[in-house]
C-alpha cells in the first residue's frame, strides 16, 4: 500500500500528495499527515484514493460530530477543526488568485466565520422509497453516488429541521405519491420552516389531510411544487406565518419564497452584508449598482445608507420580490430594480446603466466575466466589491479588472458561509488606480 505525505487540501477537501510526479487525491487525509492510501482510480496525470490509515496525524484532526460523516455527501470536512477549515479556504483563495489570475490582493481581510453547526437554513433533500431501511429515505446523496444517505439527523441543519427527518420518512411513506416525489426543499425563516414538496402527480384528499395534520403537529408550512420552481405555491396553513429573514442592523426584514435564492447561512450573511457595506462605504448622493442582486439582500442595506441603488438580476421573480421588499421596508424611493441577463452584458448595456459611483458584484459560480469586460477603461465605478462563491472565476475576473481595466486589487478574504463543506465564499475589493 503506498504511503504519502499530504501537502494541502483541494476544493473538495481531498488531501493532495504526489507519487512519482503524479498528483494523488486522498479522501479524508489532512495537510501535514503521513497516510497509507489505496487508489481506486488511476489516470495518466492523477489518481483518486481512499485513506487506509493515518501513520502520523494532524493536530487539527477532530472526531466528526455527525455519525453519518464519510457516507453522507452533505459535509466534507467535519474531521478538520473549524478554524483550520477557514485557513484551508484562505489558502485555496490565495492559490486560485495567483495560479488562475496571477493577481495578489494588497491586503488579506480577516476571515468571516460563525457557528459551525445548525447553520444551514436552506437545503434540497432527496426522497426515495427503498425496500429496506424503513421504507423511505429523506436526505442528501451519498458521496459521489446517486444513492441517498440513510441519515437520521443532520448536524448542519438547524436542530428543529434535523428533528423532522424521521417524521418526514413516516409521512412520505404514507402518501399515495411516495414514489412520485423526487425531492423536497427545506427553507428555514425567522417565523416558520417551509417544506416544498416536488410532486410529479397531484395529491389525493387523504394525502392532503396527512400533510395538514403533520404541519399542525410539527409547526411547518407546506408548499407544493408540481413543475419548475416558479410553480411552488403555499398549500397549508393558509394564511400562515411569514417566510422571511431579518437584517436587524439595517432594520430590514426580507420576505422570500422557499424556492428563491437566499443565502444559506443567515448569521454569516449578516456579517457578510455588514462587511460589504463597510467596504462599499456608500455615501448619500452616490449611485451604487448591485449586480446579481437577487431579492435585495445587499440592495436594501445599501439603500439604508442613503445612497441610491440600482439592483440588476436575471430572475424576474427575484426582482419582483426585491421591489416588494423595498416597498415593505419603506425604501422604494431609493432603489430601482432591473431584469437583465448579465452574462450578455456589453459595453453599451453597461453604459446604459448611467453614472455608477460604486459597484457590488455577487454572481453565481460562473462569475461575471462579461460584466468586468464591459466596464469602460475610463470612468466607471471608483470601487468594486466582488462577493464570490467560486475562487477560480473570481481570480479570472480579478485579472481583467487589474489589467486591462486598471483597478488596484486592494483586499480579499474568505467567508466561511458553508462550514464542513469545500465551498469557498470570498469577498474582494478593487479600486480605480
Ligand atoms: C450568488 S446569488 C446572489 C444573490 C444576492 N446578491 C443575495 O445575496 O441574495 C447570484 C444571483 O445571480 C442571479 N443570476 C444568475 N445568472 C444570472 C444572469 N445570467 N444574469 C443576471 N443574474 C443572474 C441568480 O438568480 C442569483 O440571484
Amino acid at each position: 500500500m503506498p504511503i504519502g505525505v499530504i501537502e494541502s487540501l483541494d476544493h473538495e477537501a481531498r488531501g493532495i500528495t504526489r507519487l512519482a510526479g503524479k498528483t494523488v487525491f486522498v479522501d479524508g487525509a489532512l495537510p501535514g499527515e503521513t497516510v497509507e492510501y489505496a487508489s481506486f482510480r488511476r489516470k495518466p496525470n492523477y489518481e483518486l484514493a481512499h485513506l487506509v490509515g493515518v501513520l502520523s496525524g494532524s493536530t487539527a484532526r477532530v472526531k466528526p460530530r455527525c455519525e453519518h460523516f464519510g457516507i453522507c455527501g452533505g459535509c466534507a470536512m467535519q474531521h478538520l477543526e473549524p478554524s483550520a477549515q477557514v485557513a484551508v479556504k484562505q489558502r485555496v483563495l490565495e492559490d486560485s488568485l495567483w495560479h488562475v489570475g496571477r493577481v495578489r490582493p494588497g491586503q488579506i481581510l480577516p476571515p468571516i466565520h460563525g457557528e459551525p453547526w445548525g447553520y444551514r437554513h436552506r437545503a434540497r433533500l432527496a426522497v426515495r422509497r427503498v425496500s429496506k431501511k424503513d421504507g423511505m429515505l429523506v436526505g442528501f446523496h451519498e458521496w459521489r453516488s446517486s444513492y441517498i444517505a440513510d441519515i437520521r439527523s443532520c448536524a448542519v441543519l438547524p436542530p428543529h429541521a434535523s428533528a423532522l427527518l424521521l417524521p418526514l420518512r413516516e409521512l412520505f411513506a404514507a402518501l399515495s405519491v411516495a414514489e412520485r416525489m423526487p425531492h423536497i426543499e427545506v427553507a428555514v425563516g425567522a417565523h416558520c420552516t417551509a417544506l416544498v414538496l416536488r410532486i410529479l402527480e397531484p395529491l389525493n384528499a387523504r394525502d392532503e389531510d396527512l400533510l395538514r395534520k403533520f404541519a399542525d403537529r410539527h409547526e411547518v408550512v407546506f408548499y407544493l411544487q408540481p413543475k419548475g420552481p416558479d410553480t411552488a405555491y403555499r398549500f397549508y396553513p393558509l394564511p400562515g406565518p411569514r417566510l422571511s429573514y431579518a437584517l436587524p442592523e439595517f432594520e430590514l426584514e426580507l420576505d422570500f419564497k422557499p424556492t428563491d435564492f437566499t443565502q444559506v447561512n443567515h448569521s454569516v450573511n449578516r456579517v457578510l452584508v455588514r462587511r460589504t457595506l463597510r467596504l462599499l462605504d456608500a455615501q448619500p448622493g452616490e449611485r451604487v449598482a448591485d449586480l446579481f442582486c437577487g431579492l435585495g439582500n445587499f440592495t436594501l442595506p445599501i439603500a439604508r445608507s442613503g445612497a441610491t441603488v440600482l439592483g440588476v438580476e436575471g430572475s424576474a421573480a427575484l426582482v419582483e420580490r426585491g421591489r416588494e421588499n423595498a416597498v415593505a421596508n419603506e425604501l422604494a424611493g431609493k432603489v430601482e430594480f432591473a431584469v437583465a441577463n448579465l452574462f450578455e452584458c456589453t459595453a453599451e448595456s453597461m453604459a446604459a446603466l448611467g453614472r455608477i459611483d460604486k459597484m457590488l458584484i455577487d454572481p453565481p459560480r460562473e462569475g461575471a466575466l462579461e460584466v468586468v469586460k464591459a466596464l469602460g477603461e475610463e470612468g466607471g465605478p471608483r470601487r468594486i466589491v466582488y462577493v464570490s462563491c467560486n475562487p477560480a472565476t473570481l481570480a479570472r475576473d480579478a485579472a481583467v479588472l487589474v489589467s486591462p481595466k486598471g483597478y488596484r486589487f486592494t483586499a480579499a478574504g474568505v467567508v466561511n458561509m458553508f462550514p464542513h463543506t469545500g465551498h469557498v465564499e470570498s469577498i474582494a475589493v478593487f479600486d480605480k488606480a
